[in-house]
């Protein structure tokens, strides 16, 4: 019986999701992206070449491998020309394992124009967005204003995306905003929809049926994490999607019962970037260490990413809400060097300790346990039996509290530095 397995991010997005997809993809026959859109960056390495794929599935660089863009995403046609781009240019052909959604929803320059609006009027309370237009883009989405990649083969196009153009000036005024977009910006946009055109952009869920029918396994591969989900994240600073497991069935059109794996990933650590509550983050040297040491920055705007401690009250609620069945944990190689680690195990909460997820997670204080480091460089070992015993103890106190197992250990961004369990 063929499958679907779910891998997806379990904190604030950035674990290193491309990195395990692309590993993975040999053992799928496709790799599916159900939610989200350019507000992704997700970086692959190998051959001493590095890609960072915004919207385009991180299977696309096995050509046996199709790639799909699911009705869930949203898609701006301006980057996904530019990562087709770059692809053609590093000798690859996206346009022969690529399927795009017809339902997936189109990213037009004024949503981008109101995503900036709109933060500017939040002022100190801005969410932090990458900018890429993405909440109004759900927005006209779940308001039934959206225009999807269907539309652009219809005669009515131009006229649908003028009137939309119109609401989002009237709306841009009323943030106080300059209804303006460059006209330049416009050409590209129409530009790049002929190159749209030119790709396959079909119902891809009768693909997907199809090919389960066949017998053959897709992977879908999830974007930001369940920490910034629009139900379960630490709303209102999360992104505008279903990120977690129930958003795979969603976005792509398969069915719950042929989910098989759903495969959590986190990061040894934290991170997060742009705004809203991080319990464990480390305003000093220690995060400093950590930014240092990983190199964490942004993929996609190349903006600090906020560092500090795992935190295992958080990780036990992903793990619950997504129903994960194996863990994957990443950057641990950035953990050497520390005397000892901290791993949040309980809040603070209004004057009790709580192992729960409050639903305002600025209200809480971490409380830790402490474990003792390891300084071996963990990036050149290439079997887990050559893992610190230090770094055992930390992974057999994540399974035990989690009561989920870890089936792989990350120790570098390479494809080989991936270790099995
Ligand atoms: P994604 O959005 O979940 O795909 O993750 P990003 O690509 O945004 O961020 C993960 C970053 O960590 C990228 O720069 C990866 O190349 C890098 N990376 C992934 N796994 C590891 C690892 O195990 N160790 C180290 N040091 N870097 C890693
Ligand atoms: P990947 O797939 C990390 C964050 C933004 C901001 C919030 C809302 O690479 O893990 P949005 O642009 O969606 O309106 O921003 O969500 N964010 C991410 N953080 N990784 C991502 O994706 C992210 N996508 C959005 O920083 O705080
Ligand atoms: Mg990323």
């Amino acid at each position: 019986m063929s499958y679907t397995d779910i891998l997806l991010g379990l904190q604030w997005g950035d674990e290193g999701k491309g990195k395990i997809v692309d590993v993975l993809s040999h053992s799928y026959s496709v790799v599916a992206r159900f939610q989200g859109g350019p507000n992704a960056g997700h970086t692959i390495h190998f051959d001493g070449k590095k890609f960072v794929l915004h919207t385009i599935p991180s299977g696309i660089f096995r050509e046996e491998c199709q790639n799909v863009v699911g009705n869930g995403v949203v898609i701006d046609p301006v980057r996904f020309e530019h990562e087709i781009s770059n692809l053609r240019s590093a000798g690859y052909q996206p346009e022969h394992n690529l399927r795009i959604s017809l339902r997936a929803h189109l990213i037009l320059p004024t949503h981008r124009l109101l995503d900036a609006a709109s933060e500017k009027a939040k002022g100190k309370e801005k969410i932090g967005s990458t900018l890429r237009g993405i909440g109004p883009t759900y927005m006209d989405k779940t308001g039934r204003n959206g225009i999807r990649v269907g539309d652009i083969f219809q005669a009515d196009f131009e006229k649908k995306y003028q009137k939309l153009k119109i609401k989002h000036f009237d709306i841009a005024r009323s943030l106080q905003s300059d209804p303006f977009i460059d006209p330049k910006e416009e050409d590209d946009f129409f530009t790049s929809l002929d190159n749209l055109r030119t790709l396959k952009c079909e119902n891809t869920e009768y693909f997907l049926n199809q090919i389960q029918i066949q017998g053959k396994n897709i992977l879908a591969e999830g974007a930001q994490g369940s920490l910034l989900d629009i139900e379960f994240g630490t709303y209102p600073f999360v992104t505008s999607s279903n990120t977690t497991a129930a958003g795979a069935c969603n976005g792509l059109g398969i069915s719950p019962r042929r989910i098989n794996k759903v495969m959590g990933i986190f990061k040894a650590y934290t991170t997060r970037v742009g705004s809203g509550p991080f319990p464990t983050e480390l305003l000093d040297l220690t995060g400093q260490k950590i930014r240092d040491q990983g190199a964490e920055y942004g993929s996609t705007t190349g903006r600090p990413r906020r560092c500090g401690w795992l935190d295992l009250v958080a990780l036990n609620y992903a793990v619950m809400i997504n129903g994960v069945t194996n863990l994957m944990m990443m950057k641990s190689d950035v953990l050497s060097g520390f005397d000892s680690l901290q791993l949040c195990t309980s809040y603070q909460h209004h004057n009790s300790n709580t192992s729960e997820m409050p639903m305002n997670l600025s209200e809480v204080r971490p409380i830790y346990t402490s474990m003792p480091g390891w300084n071996q460089d963990l990036t050149i070992m290439t079997h887990s039996n050559q893992l610190p015993t230090e770094l055992f103890d930390y992974i057999h106190f994540i399974e035990s509290f989690t009561s989920t197992p870890i089936s792989l250990v990350s120790v570098g961004p390479g494809r080989q530095q991936t270790l099995f369990l």
